[in-house]
């Protein structure tokens, strides 16, 4: 057996002759950029998730960008980020000249720990930083404990950002992603839930002003016609063609969550008392974007990883580094008290195949391989 980590292909077999048939729509009506198909998957973003404004873009991190310079981010500025991320949810501070700021996460749900914010205001306050807002991010496909989040940024004057590249779709207390934060991105890579077939992404919001600089600094920061310049901008629009292709995923999109969340119980009941299963509580729903297990403590991972392989299950590390711990990012401010649970985290998580079209044998099969081969580390 050699299993996908994420399988396209099966999604592609199913919705092949829809996605075809938008492509050649825009084959034959031509309008390659800003085409009608853009127009209409915003339309349908802005209704499924309840916002005034979706803007589509070229990628989740072109999305972070326009919504940072939506929220009117300066040079010097900082912004709370937590550590344990991919790392656009932090490059796109010091991108705009601004200061990301390291935060703690919660072990359990892998995002941000509302209890430890305070700490990294505390480190960046210390060294005169102006604080002005978060980017919490969805990690592995559950939101932010945003409530709590929204709340501190409250009495903290900020704003806050929910980078919700891989937790899209979902829900905390009933409210859709999209609507937790003042302005919510998204990423259309290929592998996340809503996927296209390049790079693609969106920000939600209420706020016209946000949605007004995002819509012009979009098109090279594009005033009231093509040939005015308001302010710097960017190439950062959705192709039409990826547009066609999400309207087409989009018609599945809803039963593929539902796929998901049956392979995540699945996997959790398969691996309970062998591996740690992740968390996620009765107030929020995820997408299993990644489906991420913590190996016991002092585990040999890449050991792990090859006997996995021998037995045909891919894996993948999210993420082996923490951002504080990056080259480029060292130097930046962190929580007063250390990153402890990040960089445990980087050290034990294990990420094994996920995917709607995971068949019970196939998570049967995966099971069984990571359990055997836990029981050769246990014998070692
Ligand atoms: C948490 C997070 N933020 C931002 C991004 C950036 O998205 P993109 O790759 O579309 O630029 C990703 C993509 O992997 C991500 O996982």
């Amino acid at each position: 057996m050699n299993l996908p980590f994420i399988d396209l292909a099966s999604q592609q077999q199913r919705i092949r002759t829809e996605i075809e048939s938008k492509i050649e729509t825009v084959l034959n009506h031509g309008k390659y950029i800003m085409g009608p198909e853009v127009e209409e998957l915003e339309k349908v973003l802005c209704e499924r998730v309840g916002v005034k404004y979706v803007i589509s873009c070229s990628s989740g991190t072109d999305a972070l960008l326009l919504a940072l310079m939506g929220l009117k981010l300066q040079p010097g500025q900082g912004v709370i980020v937590p550590s344990f991320t991919f790392t656009a949810s932090a490059e796109v501070m010091p991108l705009l000249g601004a200061v990301p700021v390291f935060a703690e996460i919660d072990e359990e749900t892998f995002t941000l720990n509302p209890a430890r914010l305070g700490y990294a205001l505390e480190a960046a306050n210390s060294l005169d930083i102006e604080v002005v807002g978060i980017i919490a991010v969805g990690l592995f496909g559950q939101p932010a404990q945003m409530d709590k989040i929204n709340a501190f940024a409250k009495s903290n004057n900020l704003w806050v950002l929910d980078d919700a590249a891989q937790s899209f779709g979902t829900e905390l207390n009933g409210a859709k992603t999209g609507t937790l934060a003042e302005v919510t991105c998204t990423s259309f890579f290929p592998a996340k839930p809503l996927g296209c077939y390049g790079d693609g992404g969106a920000l939600f919001t209420d706020s016209t002003e946000i949605a007004e600089i995002a819509r012009s600094a979009r098109v090279h920061g594009q005033g009231s016609h093509k040939y005015q310049t308001f302010r710097l901008g960017m190439t950062a629009r959705l192709d039409t063609i990826q547009a066609a292709i999400l309207l087409a995923k989009l018609k599945v999109f809803d039963e593929e969550l539902v796929l998901r969340n049956a392979a995540a119980s699945y996997y959790a009941e398969l691996l309970s008392g062998w591996v740690e299963t992740p968390t996620c509580y009765p107030d929020k729903t995820s997408s299993w974007a990644i489906y991420t297990i913590k190996l016991p403590k002092r585990t040999n991972r890449v050991f792990i990883q090859e006997e996995l392989s021998k037995r045909g299950v891919p894996t993948a590390i999210y993420y082996p580094i923490p951002m504080h711990l990056q080259k480029p990012y060292e130097h930046y401010p962190r929580d007063k008290n250390g990153l402890e649970v990040s960089e445990c985290l980087a050290q034990s998580v294990l990420s094994i195949p996920m995917h709607p079209y995971l068949t019970n044998e196939k998570q049967e099969m995966i099971g069984k391989a990571i359990i055997e081969t836990i029981k050769i580390v246990d014998k070692r």
